[in-house]
């Protein structure tokens, strides 16, 4: 007998507690940076509306009608559609060894929070003390590891630790969680973002943010990276969503609850902007710089910008930057379990293994190769790995979801079934995004993008650093996807269920 969610709302409150995590805070705002401020909202919000919501809606539809994680859910919808399911398992698999790290990170500027640590530079503080990344830049040895750096160890292990009993305890544990994690980190960011735009020199920071920019829309790159975004941010091709769904009972509604996840997501992203970019105009006014050049862009932004932040509160900056920092972890413990989750059901579903079992081999597997990240070279492999998942396998992902269902299942299908169930009904937009719309952007987007990566590496990183954590890891997911497709398993009870 499947797990069922323990107590009305549970779902929506975990699909939003795995929507809602680090992607607002700490990759929205540098992804906005990279792409020139205002640049990214109009094909952020462009993304939004054409695959986020309907994709969103397709992923909770597919999950609970058939009763399975992604691979599974994919098989019952078509034999030869499992692959799909595995790819965005296996994406999932590689975002989670990273996103611990990040966790890593945000529980070793807890602690430093209580004594302001970081002091008046917080970027040494971040790259020098924390990430240790300093010997790698200074010796141009990109991609070598270095070591581990040491002040994210405890960190790094604790994270994974939290993450394992949650999963291990099940849905019923994740139903528990969740009422904690997901609500509290929302006022924070509030307190965060008035405290930033009432700084001087917020003003620029927002304008910067806000503004904007029509002439960056002729470049592909950006809207690329806004799709990157929607998918990472609203846990979309993960295997996240359509696993949570099938805990579903059968009546559930699916319009009400993907419009809600999607706001809840929206809008924190653009808070934890607001909060962001006004304190990065506060800090370019005092180092009397232009705003893009006042922090170094790329994945460490939110790590500098905040903990300046932190400095200026007028009192107690060290209890704000100590309850700012367990709302960073709170914000990303349930996305990271949630990441954890999607593999684990769909390994569980496929192989007939016992939860436990399943949660010590993924977890077990999942902390060792997260080591890379927490090496000192591994911000770099970060940026790398992130970069290739995330416009790559998330892309390819979203692409083939839409195509082998939209197409081989049948949008009208899926459509037809939300409003049986749903209180707000949706119309013929919803086949039309599916089959027609974000296909044709997700395909021009890869096609530019694989071209462009095929003339030159990304970030300039050497060959080996594009062959391991780029290509080779792409081919790896693309053919292990093939693979495990083929493997062929006892059929387990539920395997016969089919649609339900
Ligand atoms: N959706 C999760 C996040 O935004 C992965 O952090």
């Amino acid at each position: 007998m499947r797990e069922r969610w323990t107590w009305r709302g549970a779902f929506v409150v975990a699909a939003i507690g795995s929507a809602v995590g680090l992607g607002n805070i700490w990759r929205f705002p540098y992804v906005v940076y990279n792409s020139g401020g205002g640049a990214f909202l109009i094909p952020f919000l462009v993304a939004l509306l054409t695959a986020g919501i309907p994709l969103m809606m397709l992923e909770f539809t597919l999950g609970k009608r058939f009763a399975g994680a992604a691979p599974l859910a994919m098989k019952r919808a078509g034999r030869a559609f499992e692959f799909v399911g595995w790819w965005a398992v296996f994406a999932g698999f590689g975002i989670i060894t990273y996103y611990a790290a990040i966790l890593a990170w945000s529980l070793r500027y807890l602690w430093g929070a209580f004594t302001l640590e970081w002091g008046a530079d917080a970027g040494t503080y971040l790259y020098d003390k924390v990430l240790q990344l300093m010997p790698v830049l200074n010796a141009g040895a990109y991609g070598s590891l270095f070591g581990i750096s040491t002040p994210l160890i405890a960190g790094f292990i604790l994270s994974w630790l939290a993450i394992f009993f949650i999963v291990y305890s099940g849905i019923k544990g994740v139903g528990k969680v969740v009422m904690i994690t997901m609500p509290l980190p929302f006022i924070l960011i509030i307190i965060l973002m008035i405290r930033g735009i009432t700084l001087p020199g917020a003003a620029a920071g927002l304008n910067f943010y806000l503004k904007p920019n029509f002439a960056a829309l002729a470049n592909y790159q950006v809207w690329l990276a806004a799709y990157g975004q929607v998918f990472f941010s609203l846990s979309l091709a993960m295997g996240i969503l359509i696993a949570y769904a099938s805990y579903l009972p059968k009546d559930a509604d699916i319009s009400n609850n993907s419009l809600m996840t999607t706001s809840m997501d929206a809008l924190t992203a653009f808070i934890a902007g607001i909060a962001v970019f006004s304190t990065t105009g506060y800090m370019a006014a005092q180092l009397g710089v232009p705003v893009q050049d006042a922090v170094a862009s790329g994945p460490g932004l939110a790590f500098v910008a905040f903990p300046e932040a932190i400095n200026m509160m007028p009192f107690a900056p060290a209890l704000i930057g100590v309850i700012f920092f367990i709302t960073i972890f709170t914000l990303g413990i349930d996305s990271a379990f949630s990441l954890t989750e999607g593999v684990v059901a769909a390994v569980m579903d496929k192989f007939n293994l016992s939860r436990k079992f399943t949660s010590i081999l993924i977890s077990g597997l999942a902390f060792l190769v997260g080591l890379v990240f927490i090496s000192r070279g591994g911000l770099l492999w970060l940026d790398q790995v992130d970069y290739f998942l995330n416009n790559f396998v998330l892309v390819l992902v979203g692409l083939l979801t839409c195509l082998v269902i939209g197409w081989g299942y049948g949008a009208h299908k899926i459509r037809e079934h939300i409003n049986e169930v749903s209180e707000i009904k949706i119309g013929i937009w919803f086949d039309i995004c599916i089959k027609f719309i974000t296909p044709i952007i997700l395909i021009i987007l890869l096609v530019l993008n694989l071209r462009e990566r095929i003339l030159a590496p990304y970030e300039g990183y050497p060959a080996f650093m594009q062959i391991i954590g780029g290509w080779g890891m792409l081919a790896v997911i693309i053919i292990l996807g093939i693979v495990f497709m083929f493997i062929k398993t006892k059929e387990t009870p539920q395997d016969e269920e089919g649609e339900v």
